[in-house]
């Protein structure tokens, strides 16, 4: 991890308060694998207001021109900062954060279960596991269609993919977890990651558990250092039958396996 300066090449709108960044680094095109992070400092230089940084999942590497972007949705004086940058403007950020995940032992069939904006680390994974000739599938949920403009990502990725929404005006009306749990025998073939809102991912556990299914979630906490020396961003994670441990997202994860997630009731 380093403390680092990156141009920003391009800030633009790819939904309603949706913004996707793209950031020169070729240090963060060297070292960054699959879920890991960046925290940005969201103000102006000589400002600590507001003081802590933000975590961003890395959305994509494009390697051949040294750029990695982000993709956010404007809910606060951060991200409302990080909305004015523009081209030329300098990011002051550090990364690459959080464990990488190794994808050489995973199998060659991966399903990606997104949710909302939870599909920003989904959507890396996808083209780090295509670049090694892994079968990837990635089935997304939406509630409508905010996220439009990410479909000819998909489509330019070549990667396959569902799209589901519950208003309907996006892909198949409905939820993503009606399709899995309808035809999750398609896939014990696959290993499983998942992103997204936490009533989701607590769907999914319950479901797996039931059917015997492991898989991998990617936890999104509130964080503070980043870096595992605050413990802002601790989730309890099992620790044998019926103890558990303390984790913290940013320095143990944000990857942990999603039937040792104990998540609050
Ligand atoms: Fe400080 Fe994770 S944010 S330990």
């Amino acid at each position: 991890m380093r403390l680092l300066k990156g141009e920003i090449l391009s800030n633009e709108k790819y939904g309603p308060d949706i913004y996707k960044m793209e950031i020169f680094s070729p240090y963060i095109v060297k070292n960054t694998g699959a879920s890991q992070f960046i925290n940005i400092k969201c103000a102006p230089e000589n400002v600590r207001d507001p003081l802590l940084r933000r975590p961003f999942s890395v959305f994509d590497i494009e390697a051949k021109f040294n750029v990695f972007s982000i993709l956010y949705l404007v809910k606060g004086r951060g991200t409302r900062y990080m909305s004015t940058l523009g081209r030329g403007d300098i990011l002051d950020f550090s990364g690459p954060l959080g464990k990488k995940l190794d994808l050489t032992a995973s199998r060659d069939n991966l399903l990606l279960i997104g949710g909302g904006m939870g599909i920003a680390p989904l959507n890396l994974l996808s083209k780090l596991g295509l670049g090694m000739g892994k079968n990837i599938l990635m089935l997304a949920g939406f509630a409508d269609s905010r996220l439009l403009r990410w479909e000819r990502d998909l489509v330019r990725m070549g990667v396959k993919y569902r799209i589901f929404s519950e208003d309907g005006t996006w892909g198949e009306k409905g939820l993503v977890l009606d399709h899995i749990f309808d035809e999750y025998r398609v896939f014990t073939s696959h290993d499983i990651f998942c992103c997204g809102p936490l009533p989701m991912l607590k769907v999914l556990q319950k479901e797996f558990k039931g059917e015997n299914i492991e898989a991998t979630a990617f936890l999104e906490e509130k964080m503070a250092c980043g870096m595992g020396a605050c413990n802002g961003c601790v989730v309890k994670i099992k620790k044998g039958s019926d103890d558990f441990n303390y984790k913290r997202v940013c320095r143990d994860g944000p990857a942990f396996g999603l039937s040792e997630v104990i998540f609050d009731e």
